[in-house]
């Protein structure tokens, strides 16, 4: 039986070994969060092996799991030198455990796993690895190059309020057993499923597990009922960029609907607030908390100066979706107005498909720092909330004074308007703190150093 797996506890610190593979700086206090499994002996690979997927990701992930077994001097080590020893099921979660599936994504099935200590989300991803080929012909098994940016942008934004808690990472090996094929049972008996019957892995099967901070539900299934709740989803969601793009050069590049999560946080401040005791204030009057989810687009500064990022021009398919329904409609537009601005400088209206040459060509990269891109999900996500808010409140008086209220703000978000248009989250950021939407109090509550950051912004 596993020891109690510790649900809602934080990720331990960091140390030099991190640094080299998260970018992160050495740590001021080190010291493993649990008591270590028996460390196994490294393994060299020949110099001019070529690498398989699984033996990559050892390399950018392996020391990591080396630190948190608590045998720092191995850490001093080339990481190239590791091969990453995954750990069975049972490191994950026990059967005691409560596990119920609640999502699919593209590449992941994810859970939600409770027991005494607390509740996890699990992200499960199938890898790719050379000895399982019937993987490598699984669509929805993930390369271990897909997931490590993803990874990486997770563990430098964890601490950062607003987005998503890295609690841990696995490898895991082998049949993923009864209990998980029980909740894997239960989505599929309500909801179609596109992943494979769990009875279909084997002994081989590799998977990485990301277990991360229960954010709540995502914004599509949390009714905007009230103003005070479309005012704090969307100010809580300009900070976190913005802040994010100040410390990180943070671009999400997919902010959708079901990237952000809202939770109601305890102590909802609806009822004991009286919102017109506090003039122009906006923010902290609904009680709800966000946390911003899926970095699999996102593109961000580590630690140590490199850059994390997806190369979205490796697949093209994302700026050639179309759907005439209004969320999906803008959401692909704004796949192409990134790639068109990336590529001309463009903030256009029009989403030009832009997509008959590589970007590569034209001297450009998603490596790039394009702040606008948070901008244009900005925007995206003032219409939803207007929309989800009209849907399920539905009060036209309420809904226009918000909306003369932020007149400017929607007009300098336009992609027609030409002076005073925003380029960064951080310039929406400084409207709303002129407007007295949000407090300086409450910016440095959220880590935000208002005197610094409004100045240089
Ligand atoms: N920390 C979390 N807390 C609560 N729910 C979560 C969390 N992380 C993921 N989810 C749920 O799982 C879904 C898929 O997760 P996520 O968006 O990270 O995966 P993805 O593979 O990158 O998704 P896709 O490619 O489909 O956008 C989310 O839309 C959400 O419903
Ligand atoms: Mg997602």
């Amino acid at each position: 039986m596993p020891a109690l797996r510790k649900y809602g506890t934080k990720r331990s610190t960091s140390s030099a070994v991190s640094s080299n593979i998260f970018g992160r700086s050495p740590p001021a206090a080190a010291g493993p969060s649990f008591v270590p499994d028996p460390l196994p002996i490294p393994s060299r690979p020949a110099a001019a092996a070529p690498r398989d997927p699984l033996s990559e990701l050892s390399s950018n992930l392996g020391a990591l799991v080396l630190k948190e077994r608590g045998k720092p001097e191995y850490t001093l080590l080339p990481l190239a030198t590791f091969q990453l020893f995954p750990k069975s099921w049972g490191t994950v979660f026990s059967s005691a455990d409560k596990l119920e599936k609640i999502a699919e994504a593209s590449y992941a099935e994810v859970f939600r796993c409770s027991n005494a200590s607390g509740t996890s989300i699990l992200k499960v991803m199938q890898l790719k690895v050379s000895t399982n080929p019937a993987s490598l012909d699984e669509i929805h098994a993930s390369s271990a190059e897909m997931v490590v940016s993803e990874l990486q942008i997770m563990d430098v934004l964890t601490e950062v309020p607003g987005f998503v808690q890295l609690k841990e990472f696995h490898l895991i090996k082998g049949h993923p057993g009864a209990h998980f094929k029980k909740a894997w049972d239960a989505f599929s008996t309500i909801r179609p499923t596109e992943y494979p019957n769990p009875d279909d892995y084997t002994s081989q099967s590799v998977f990485l597990v990301i277990e991360l901070g229960d954010a709540g539900e995502v914004l599509e299934n949390k009714p905007m009922k009230q103003i005070e709740q479309v005012w704090d989803v969307l100010l809580q969601v300009i900070i976190a960029l913005a802040r994010a793009e100040a410390t990180n050069e943070f671009e999400h590049r997919d902010l959708h609907e079901n990237n952000v999560c809202v939770l109601q946080a305890s102590d909802s401040s609806l009822t004991s607030f009286n919102p017109t005791e506090y003039g122009d204030l906006k923010l902290g009057f609904s009680g709800l908390q966000i946390t911003i989810i899926d970095y699999g687009l996102s593109r961000a500064k580590l630690r140590n100066q490199k850059v994390a990022f997806n190369d979205l021009e490796q697949d093209l398919s994302l700026f050639r979706s179309y759907d005439n329904r209004e969320n999906p409609k803008m959401q692909y537009d704004n796949y192409r107005r990134m790639r068109t601005y990336l590529t001309t400088g463009e903030r256009t209206a029009n989403a030009v498909p832009n997509n008959t040459k590589n970007i590569n060509e034209l001297g450009h990269s998603w490596k790039e720092y394009t702040p606008y891109s948070n901008v244009l999900w900005i925007r995206y996500l003032y219409f939803y909330l207007q929309r989800d808010f009209k849907k399920h409140n539905g009060d036209k008086a309420v809904l226009k004074e918000f909306q003369e209220q932020t007149k400017e703000l929607r007009t300098r978000m336009d992609t027609r308007t030409k002076d005073g248009a925003f380029m960064s989250a951080q310039e929406v950021l400084i409207h709303v703190v002129e407007q007295g939407w949000v407090s300086e109090e409450q910016l440095e509550e959220r880590g935000v150093d208002s005197s610094s950051f409004l100045s240089e912004a």
